[in-house]
């Protein structure tokens, strides 16, 4: 799997947190040189891989959107069981650019964030970091945590979490109207996981994974439900006495 070979710092206030994330995710500061992929850190953080370049932003663009409306995300409410006493402890196990991860965060829940792509791992960082110093981003904030992980690393530890979630979709081979940053993904991972099924055969209370309406299903379990949205369906699996 392709990832950041360093990470450059063109702002040079910014030295010291670039230095922080190099060191957490081993990857050199870079001076003058480019290589093929790198994350460069300005006022916008930036993904390099040859000529494209991907921004990851939970306050402004597109995102921004669905952020604004994430009260009215009703399938993901209902695939994680969502309630208005309980906060969830969610294990996303697939984190991407952590857009499903914090609009589940907004809704009150509480994620860790597993992505085994450290460049990923640093996009999510740097969109919660540069979130405006509001009271609900805050609470968002103490409540996302990320990790540079193959997530089958938590297979053992499935047990600690109300719900295990899994987004392998961007790969799917319907062809499903892709985002640009989506395209980006798609060539910038260059190679296909899907955890599904070994989460499937974990100890897991809840898991919910995501596919595109039509896709075929990960797992063939007939007990399980699915909530269907006009692209998206969340499959939903129980285990033990939790229900729907
Ligand atoms: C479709 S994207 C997820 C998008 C994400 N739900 C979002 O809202 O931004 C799939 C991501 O899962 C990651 N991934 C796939 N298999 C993984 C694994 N076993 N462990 C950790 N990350 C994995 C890939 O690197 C990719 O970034």
């Amino acid at each position: 799997m392709a990832d950041i070979e360093g990470i450059k710092v063109l702002n040079l206030n910014l030295k010291e947190r670039a230095k922080e994330l190099s060191k957490k995710y081993n990857v050199p500061l870079l001076t003058s040189e480019s290589p093929e992929t790198f994350i460069s850190i300005d006022d916008r953080t930036i993904l390099h891989s040859g000529n494209n370049k991907l921004e990851n932003s939970f306050s402004e663009g597109k995102f921004y959107a669905r952020i604004s409306q994430y009260q009215s995300e009703s399938l993901l409410k209902k695939a994680i069981g969502w309630q208005s006493t309980a906060q969830k402890h969610i294990l996303d196990t697939t984190g991407g650019l952590g857009h499903d991860a914090f609009i589940l965060t907004m809704l009150g829940q509480k994620i860790t964030v597993l992505e085994k792509n450290k460049g990923l791992c640093v996009l999510i960082e740097e969109a919660l970091s540069n979130l405006p110093n509001l009271p609900y981003f805050n609470d968002v904030r103490n409540n996302m945590s990320v990790i540079n992980s193959d997530s089958r690393a938590f297979l053992q530890s499935v047990e600690n979490y109300d719900v295990v979630y899994v987004d392998p979709m961007f790969n799917s081979k319907k062809k499903l109207k892709r985002t640009k940053q989506m395209e980006f993904l798609d060539n910038y991972l260059g190679e296909y996981d899907d955890p599904s099924v070994e989460f499937y055969e974990s100890n897991f209370k809840r898991l919910v994974i995501k596919k595109e309406l039509k896709a075929a299903p990960s797992i063939k379990d007939y007990s399980a439900i699915s909530f269907k949205g006009s692209s998206v369906r969340y499959d939903v699996y129980l285990k033990g006495k939790n229900e729907f």
